[in-house]
């Protein structure tokens, strides 16, 4: 979005009718969310993935309420013209319409977020509805959805074949139906992406789901080859910051070692 001002909901769909592409990205802290909202991100998101990337676990189930709020918390702190989305984590919003509307409230009251996001379609249409209905913008999310991992059998490709494509279109529908502004498309064949992006009013956002969407969202710590425990063929690397950081850290670990640091223009003498 071009403007100087607040991205806003409508503001994206506004960008979908326009042909303009809405750009994504993850953050967890206050620092880069900044140097993500000078840029000219979008929407920051900050994603159950904290709960990988950050937390050193191996899926985000074990992401609670209370970490997405305190990173929540301090990407608002750093973000002035960007949308700023919480993930909901597993099981805030999947055992009751009430436990959801509490969680998702709780959510935005605590951190300034200016929307959340939930994992599914069909199955939490009902939940999505009342979340909208008191005030709360919902980002959907299908395809691969990685609080389903286990259910999924791992992170693979979602609606391969006739059927399991039409499952998702149906699932995305079902989302804008129930109000949501955006929906995200992870890991799915090109092709089902497009049918989701033409089938809906509302602006699809792909993660491992080819061109045709209406925006694109990378997790911020793969795309700067931080995280170099995740390779995926959908990451495009933009940077090598983690063998930037060995370099850095290994030259300061040889110039303690060798009494080369810290030398008198790094030293106060009085
Ligand atoms: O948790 C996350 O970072 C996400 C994005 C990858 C879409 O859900």
């Amino acid at each position: 979005m071009p403007s100087g001002k607040h991205v806003t909901t409508l503001e994206l769909l506004e960008a979908k009718r326009a042909g303009r592409k809405i750009v994504v990205l993850t953050a967890y802290d206050a620092l880069f969310a900044q140097l993500l909202d000078e840029s000219g991100v979008d929407v920051v998101l900050v994603g159950d993935s904290v709960n990988t990337v950050l937390a050193g676990q191996d899926s985000t189930l074990s992401a609670t309420l209370e970490q997405m709020i305190y990173h929540t918390r301090m990407v608002r702190a750093g973000v002035r013209r960007a949308l700023v989305i919480i993930d909901l984590p597993f099981l805030t919003y999947q055992v009751s319409i009430e436990e959801a509307k509490r969680n998702a409230g709780r959510a935005m009251q605590l951190t300034g977020a200016n929307g959340v996001k939930l994992e599914g379609g069909l199955a939490i249409r009902e939940t999505v509805r009342a979340l909208v209905d008191i005030g709360i913008p919902v980002m959907g999310h299908v395809g691969f959805t990685p609080q389903s991992v286990h259910a999924l059998g791992g992170a693979r490709v979602q609606g391969r074949g006739a059927q399991a494509g039409d499952r998702i279109v149906a699932d995305a529908k079902a989302l804008e139906e129930a109000g949501a502004f955006s929906v995200v498309l992870e890991l799915m064949p090109s092709p089902v992406a497009a049918r989701v992006t033409q089938a809906l009013a509302i602006p699809t956002i792909g993660i491992g789901s080819g061109p045709h969407c209406d925006g694109q969202v990378l997790v911020l710590h793969d795309m700067l080859g931080l995280n170099q425990r995740f390779q995926a063929k959908f990451v495009k690397a933009y940077a090598n910051l983690g063998e930037q950081v060995r370099a850095a850290v290994r030259q300061f670990a040889d110039e303690v070692r060798d009494g080369r640091y810290p030398d008198a223009a790094h030293s106060f003498e009085q």
